[in-house]
Parts: C-alpha cells; structure tokens; sequence
C-alpha cells in the first residue's frame, strides 16, 4: 500500500501557518467547542493562506460532515477492528510517509457498509470512473500521523475521498512548488472529504499530530483515528 504514496521529499522550509482565512465571510474562522467535540459551519470547514486560494481550490476539497451515521461508524468498526487488531502499529519506519499506523485493504462489506461505500462513490466520482479495486483503510494510533505527500500518480486518477472514524482531525494541503499556499481542513469525526485535480495533484496532504493539531487556533485533540479511503484509476 505504501506503493500508492509519494513521500513529498524536498525539504522546505516550513511557513508559519498563522494567517488564515476561509469562506465565510466572518474575519476568522473560530468555531465552538460543545459536549460532543469542536464544530465549525460547513463553510469554516476549510481555510487557507488566502481567501484567494481557498475560493480557487473550492470545486476541489470538499469536506461534508454527518456523512455518516454513529450506527455506520459502528457498522464500519465491527468489520474492520477484527482484522487491525491482529496488527501492530508500526512506527519505526523513519522514512515512512506515515508514522504510527497499521493498515489494510477491503473489497467486499456487509450491507450497511456497502450502503456507505455506495454513498461515498456516488458524491466523489463520476459515473463510470475506474476505481482503484479495494478500499484503503488505515488506522493511525493516537500517537500517529501522516507526513506531506502526494499519492502516486502511477497508480492513483485524480480523486481522493476519505471517511474519518473515531477522531476529528487536521489535513493539511500544501501547494509543493509555493509552500506559502496552503489550506487547513477540519476533518470531524464521520465526515468525509474529497480532493480532486490540483489539490490532489499539486499540493501535498498529511494528518497532524496530536501537538500540532490546531485549526484556526482551536485545539483539535487526535484521538486514534481511522480511515476509509476511496481512489479511481488512473485514466
Ligand atoms: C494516504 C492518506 C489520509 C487519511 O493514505 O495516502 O493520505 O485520511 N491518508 O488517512
Ligand atoms: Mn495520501
């Protein structure tokens, strides 16, 4: 699996991510923290270096909340914590995109999962888009998280779409040849995002760790977090 990841190598020297704007018209993008975790509007979902960038990269990231429902998240869990259990998290890999994760693939679901499988097709790829045979899933331990890269142009098209499980988190997409240019995405449990074209293609994506995890100076706790990620061929 790690064939489908292009580990972004250059090292830059990495902006401060401090100014931030995102769709909403309000000057800053400040959520609210209630009982059941931090939440955002959906058009606070994504901010940027610019206002200018994230409404270029709009048709482009996507993030919709609720995708799921708590009984579907279940419904996911019970099929996939059987067989990740058998694994160890592996973290000692220091050239590894990713840090503190174990993995696996799956091609066939039950009936409420393939219903979410369905959805999820349905909302991020076009009709009769080739997809990439099984589905990705990768759980990443509490103390995990997945460095700047893009996924291999060889083996993946030009649609990423991933549902989180478990955890909220941060995705991170920056511009490779101007590392000024970024967008931050607040991934809340059970949402789903897409990433399509020159998101996928000229930006890198990567899932903070828990101490970096902030989005528009709010704190986003990483918890172990769990992902089902959906490609399409190459055309
Ligand atoms: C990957 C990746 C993101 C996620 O496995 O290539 O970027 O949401 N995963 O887990
Ligand atoms: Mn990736």
């Amino acid at each position: 699996m790690r064939l489908l990841i292009t580990v972004a190598r250059r090292i830059h020297k990495r902006p401060l991510y401090t100014p931030t704007s995102c769709l909403s018209s309000a000057a800053s993008c400040s959520g609210t923290a209630t009982n059941s975790g931090l939440q955002f509007r959906d058009d606070q979902l994504v901010c940027g270096s610019t206002g200018e960038l994230v409404q270029r990269l709009r048709g482009q990231v996507e993030v919709r909340t609720e995708f799921i429902s708590e009984e579907e998240e279940g419904a996911l869990m019970k099929e996939l914590e059987p067989g990740l259990r058998k694994k160890r998290y592996e973290f000692d890999h220091w050239d590894d995109a990713i840090h503190g994760y174990r993995e696996t693939e799956r091609a066939q679901w039950g009936a409420v999962c393939e219903g979410v499988m369905d959805r999820l097709r349905a909302v991020a790829f076009s009709e009769g888009s080739p997809l990439l045979g099984p589905v990705h899933v990768l759980d990443l331990d509490k103390a995990g998280y997945i460095k700047p890269h893009i996924d291999s142009v060889k083996f993946c098209g030009s649609t990423i779409a991933g549902l989180s499980l478990l955890s909220d988190s941060v995705m991170r997409l920056v511009r490779e040849d101007e590392p000024t240019e970024y967008l931050n995405l607040f991934l809340p449990r059970r949402s789903l995002y897409i990433l399509r074209d020159q998101a996928r293609y000229k930006f890198t994506h990567e899932i903070l760790k828990d101490d970096e995890s902030l989005f528009s100076g709010q704190r986003v706790p990483r918890h172990r977090r769990i992902s089902v990620i959906c490609r399409n061929l190459p055309v």
